[in-house]
Order: structure tokens, then sequence, then C-alpha cells
């Protein structure tokens, strides 16, 4: 019987165990978590997004309370267009980002940077230039760009003295997104050196409509892998969504897979960067508390614990602290829903806003609790204290669970 160890992903000329552990935004995916998976031999991710915020906790930057100060006149103004980002801030903050956590990597495995388009940061083309740009510059082994189609960011990074040696990759969960971004960049002579395939049972925004149900992850890898076959174009491919267990990896490993990305189970690790009592939360949860809506302003679904407190929150646009979603015109969706319910309700104190929430602000205070569709199983993989609440693993008994469990077995921490 075959365990996960028995496999090699091979990227260029390294080799490295074939797990990755996907970037979850705002530092749920911390640069102690990521730094773990890279000492274990496999693939970690930071995420750049709200590097500003980042920054300000991890360093002691003032990035979020500038920017506040300079745009404070404009709060009770609807009109957002105002809020730029300063680039060099910007580039400031994310080379410290990645530069510290590169600084500090050990082992023979690799920290990759988790890149969302979808941060538009109201200039979508000059922030997204200099997000990819400064992580090059500050060390990253490889940036995995997501949440988009991101058809032009390797055009982006073109110029960039690290284009052709960093490991760069996109997450897709089609092969008509795949064929868009191979044809689009074809003149660029540069293919991507992994392709995520990130299936309907995944965490964060999925790349499916509310029918996610309907599609099945090995089905589409299957079809991206036929299509690579019939173009003569060798990229490894990486399974991800719902992959619980090292048997379950091991399915997808002799099934086209190069490796795969895992998320769900290091929600529960210390390294991981929930606060101890949402990891309670993700811990308790049955299967009939996790959620598909579409409260994200981005425009994508998203998944998430029913009592998420961001679901119906009705906070005040925080965009002149953040406004990492406005979409280069000062439009950000939340900010319609919000305005709607402010002039349909003028006398009231608290209003609620059920359609779209305000993801800056609750992502940052980890108050909207994206998780996978596994989540309901995390329980099963530790023991319950005496106190009642479950015991937190530590990253590296989780990567070794992966790495080395046959059978569909979890091993209980000590
Ligand atoms: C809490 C959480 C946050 C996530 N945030 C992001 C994100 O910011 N960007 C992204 O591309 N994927 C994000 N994801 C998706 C993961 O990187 C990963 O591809 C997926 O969840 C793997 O499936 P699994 O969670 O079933 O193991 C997130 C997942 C979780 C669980």
């Amino acid at each position: 019987m075959k365990r996960v160890d028995d496999f090699r992903l091979k990227l260029g000329k390294d080799e490295l165990v074939p797990i990755m552990i996907g970037g979850m935004g705002v530092d749920i995916s911390t640069a102690a978590l990521a730094l773990e998976a890279a000492r274990l031999g496999g693939v970690g991710h930071i995420s750049d997004a709200m590097v500003h915020d980042v920054s300000d906790r991890r360093f002691d930057t003032s990035f979020i309370k500038d920017k506040t100060r300079l745009y404070k006149y404009n709060i009770d103004n609807s009109d957002k267009t105002d809020i730029k980002f300063n680039l060099e801030h910007l580039a400031e903050a994310t080379r410290l980002h990645v530069g510290k956590t590169m600084e500090a990597k050990q082992g023979s495995g690799m920290i990759f940077v988790n890149c969302m388009e979808k941060l538009t940061m109201n200039g979508p083309r000059e922030t997204l230039k200099v997000r990819l740009e400064s992580s090059l510059d500050a060390g990253i082994d490889g940036i995995t760009l997501s949440a988009g189609l991101h058809l032009g960011s390797f055009a982006l990074m073109e110029s960039h003295p690290r284009f052709r040696d960093a490991k760069l990759g996109i997450i897709v969960s089609s092969v008509r997104a795949l064929q868009l971004f191979l044809r689009k960049n074809a003149k660029l002579n540069r293919l991507p050196d992994y392709v995520v395939v990130e299936g309907p049972l995944a965490g964060g925004h999925l790349g499916f409509g509310l029918d996610w149900a309907q599609y099945d992850l090995q089905t589409i890898i299957t079809e991206i892998v036929q299509y690579l076959e019939k173009e003569q174009l060798a990229i490894p491919i990486i399974a991800a969504g719902g992959i619980f267990t090292g048997s379950d990896a091991v399915s997808f490993l002799e099934n086209g897979s190069s490796g795969v990305q895992v998320a769900t189970r290091f929600t529960v690790t210390e390294e991981c960067g929930l606060p101890a009592k949402v990891k309670q939360e993700y811990f308790k949860a049955s299967e009939d508390d996790i959620i598909v809506n579409t409260i994200s302003p981005t425009g994508y679904p998203m998944r998430m614990l029913s009592n998420t407190p961001a679901i119906g929150d009705g906070i005040r646009p925080g965009c002149e602290s953040y406004g990492y979603l406005l979409d280069g015109n000062g439009n950000c969706a939340y900010i319609t829903s919000y305005n709607r319910e402010v002039a349909a309700h003028p006398d009231a104190k608290k209003i609620s806003v059920m359609d779209k929430t305000c993801l800056c602000t609750h992502m940052r205070n980890f108050n909207c609790w994206t998780c996978g569709q596994t989540t309901y199983r995390l329980k099963d993989t530790t023991r319950k204290l005496a106190d009642g609440s479950y015991q937190l693993l530590t990253a590296e008994h989780v990567f070794r669970d992966y790495q080395f469990s046959v059978d569909h077995q979890i091993a209980l921490p000590d």
C-alpha cells in the first residue's frame, strides 16, 4: 500500500515532498506555518492579502494607522474613489513580510506566496505589479496566482530578473480557465511551473457557482491532464480541495497529480493564525454548519461556518484603512449594499447587511470563518481535553500524518 512519501513533486530540478499547504488569506497561513512545511521538505504558502496589516502586526510598522489618518476626512463619504494605495508602502510591506519569512527558512522545502487577483486595491494593474515584483525582490521561492484568471499577471512580471527562475503557478478550477491562461501567455514563452487544480470542496473563495456540488475534483483533473497531453505540455498538476487523509492524497498522486495542496487540516494547528477560540469553532462544526454563500464582495461564492460573525453584520465600510476590494473606480459591492440599508433605515443606530459583507474588516479581525467542506471531520483528528475543548495539533504532526499514513488512518496527537 502506497503512502505520500513514496512520491516526489518535481519542480524543475527540485524534488519535494508532494504536499503544499495552501495560502490562507490574511495571515491564517502564517509564516510559522509555511516555515514548517518548508522545513519538512514540502511547500508552504504565506499570503500577501492585506499585507500592510500583517506587517503592522509582525513588525510593528504603522501602515494602516498612517493610511487611516491620511483618508480620515473621507470616512463618512460613500464615494471611495480617492482611497489609493501608496505603491512604495505596498512594496515595503510586501518585502518585509516575504523577506523576513525567507530569512527564517530552513530545510529543503520551499515557500511560495499566494497572490489573489481579486484584491484589486483601487488600482488593479499597478498594485498587482508591485505585489508580484516585490515578492520576487524579497526572495520568495515562488508565487501561486489565485482568485482570478490572471490573464495579464505573467506580463506584469516579465521584466523582473527572477521571472524565469522563480516558481510560478496558477490555481484553476476548470480546463477552460487553464486554456485561457495558457493562450493569453503563449507569446511570453514561459509556462507555469505547476497548476493547482482546486475542486469544489476547498476553503476560501470557490471557482464554481452555487452548483459547486455537481463538480468533482478528479474529473476536472483528468480533463486537464488529457488537454495537457494533447498539447504536449508537461506541467505538474497539484490537486486541491477535500483531501483529508494521506490515502486521499495517494489516490490523486496515482491518477494524474504530482502533488496535493491541503489547508483545512492545518486550520487547527498551533502555527495557524486563527485565534484559539476560532480554532475551537472549527473543531466543533458539524456538517450542517458548513455553508457556501455569496456574501463576499468579490463575486465568488465562499465557504464558511454558518455561525460566522461576519454574516449579517452592518459595519461601516473600512476602506479608508483597508480598501483591498475597491475595484479601481472606488466601488465595492459591500458599499452598495451598506448604503442601501442605511437609506432604508435612516434612524437605525445599527443596521444589518445580509447580502454582502465587509470582507476586509472581517477577515482582518478573524470574523469571517471561511473553511473547507471537510472541516466537520477535524474533531476526529485530535483528542477532547478534560475541559471539553479540543487539543490543538502541531503543523509537523499533521504534515507527517499526510506524508506517512496509510489506509485512511489519521494519527491522533500524543
Ligand atoms: C481558512 C482558509 C482560508 C483560505 N484562504 C485562501 C486564500 O486566501 N487564497 C487562496 O487561494 N485559497 C485560500 N484557501 C484555499 C486553500 O489554499 C486550499 O487550496 C484549499 O482549501 C484546499 O482544500 P482543503 O482545505 O480541503 O484541504 C483557503 C482555505 C481555508 C481553509
